[in-house]
């Protein structure tokens, strides 16, 4: 079977082209970044209308790289949510679009789903249930994953999600958004002992993170140091606060195995493409840890494709009413006749 991945949720437009039996044949992307970097985060109406201009394109170049027609493509896949109304809705109207002119069934994904799967897409070999960990720039999300649709949230952030953590300290910096890869270099130049960060604790639950206090921490830390700070000290700032953020995910992540018998440990997400994330959960806790291959942490269509197949596998194809959602919990999705325990 072909699926067409279709990924707007956000700033990044993306299209992919995945068989059931090769894998991943195609996965092309259009990043927005240089368009929003100067407004230091995402302006909703340049991100709908860029999907708009480069939708098209992408979709033909994702085919073409794939040596795909589209007469060959059997299943339609397309973020219906969670992310931004107007960059959901170039999207999904593009693909019903397809899916009613080449008569091709489609699928509404849930773009946590594609995250929390990406991990799949690399080691079909992860055992259930595992704890699925999203770290983007949107989400700070536990998920049980007890089987491919039998998911059960855990914990979550009370406020900020651990990549705009990141990008708001940035933006303190003067690092350009999005500031999690370049804060990660900087990060190695300095120590993560440099200045201390306290662990925040929430009240409601030993399970709930914040990453608010911790902003605001960076920020009065900041005032106190002065704005001339040498390329040395703007290590250390990164490397510490960095690791502040990385140290609380890693505290629950401990906790909720202390609760839950879980057999291995995921992290996905664009935060999670960083290898000092990587190396501290890979050397900290007590079952095997895998990640998603770099380019599927941040957005992308690859997972949405992988994910969009499961779900047809479990569910069917969805009718051409869905509509798109701008908070959609990974709550949402209940496959009660899957039993499987593996893909
Ligand atoms: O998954 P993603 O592309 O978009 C959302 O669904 O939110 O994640 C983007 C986030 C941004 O906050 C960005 O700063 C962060 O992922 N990020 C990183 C790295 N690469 C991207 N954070 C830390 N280290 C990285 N290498
Ligand atoms: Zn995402």
């Amino acid at each position: 079977m072909r699926v067409l991945g279709i990924e707007t949720s956000c700033d990044d437009t993306s299209c992919s082209v995945y068989d059931t039996d090769q894998g991943i044949r195609s996965v092309v992307l259009s990043s927005q970044e240089v368009f929003h970097q100067k407004y230091g985060g995402i302006v909703p109406e340049i991100a709908s209308r860029k999907h708009l201009e480069v939708l098209p394109w992408v979709a033909e170049h994702a085919l073409l790289e794939a040596q795909t027609q589209w007469d060959e493509l059997d299943l339609i896949a397309v973020t219906h949510g969670p992310g931004l109304v107007g960059s959901l809705l170039v999207g999904v109207d593009y693909a019903k679009t397809l899916s009613m002119g080449l008569g091709r069934p489609i699928v509404a994904v849930n773009h946590l789903e594609g995250h929390l799967l990406s991990p799949m897409m690399d080691h079909s070999d992860i055992a259930f249930p595992f704890l699925g960990i999203i770290v983007s720039g949107g989400h700070t999300e536990y998920i049980l994953v007890k089987a491919i649709g039998r998911y059960e949230k855990v914990a979550e952030t009370v406020d900020d999600a651990c990549g705009e953590a990141l990008d708001k300290f940035g933006k303190l910096l003067g690092i350009p958004y999005p500031a999690g890869p370049l804060i990660e270099k900087k990060a190695q130049e300095g120590s993560k002992n440099a200045y201390a960060f306290p662990l925040p604790k929430v009240k409601k639950s030993t399970f709930a993170l914040s990453f608010s206090g911790l902003k605001t921490s960076a920020m009065l830390l900041l005032k106190s140091l002065g704005s001339d700070q040498t390329s040395l000290e703007v290590a250390h700032l990164c490397a510490s606060y960095q690791h502040a953020l990385f140290h609380q995910l890693l505290v629950v992540a401990k906790r909720v195995l202390h609760q839950y018998p879980v057999k291995a440990v995921t992290l996905s997400g664009g935060v999670a493409a960083n290898q000092t994330l990587r190396d501290l959960f890979q050397s900290s806790l007590p079952v095997p840890c895998f990640f998603p291959g770099r380019k599927w942490c941040t957005d992308n269509a690859g997972m949405i494709a992988f994910t969009g197949y499961h779900q047809y596998r479990l569910r069917g194809a969805d009718t051409l009413t869905f509509p798109v959602v701008s908070r959609l919990s990974i709550s949402s999705i209940h496959n009660s006749k899957n039993s499987e325990v593996g893909i």
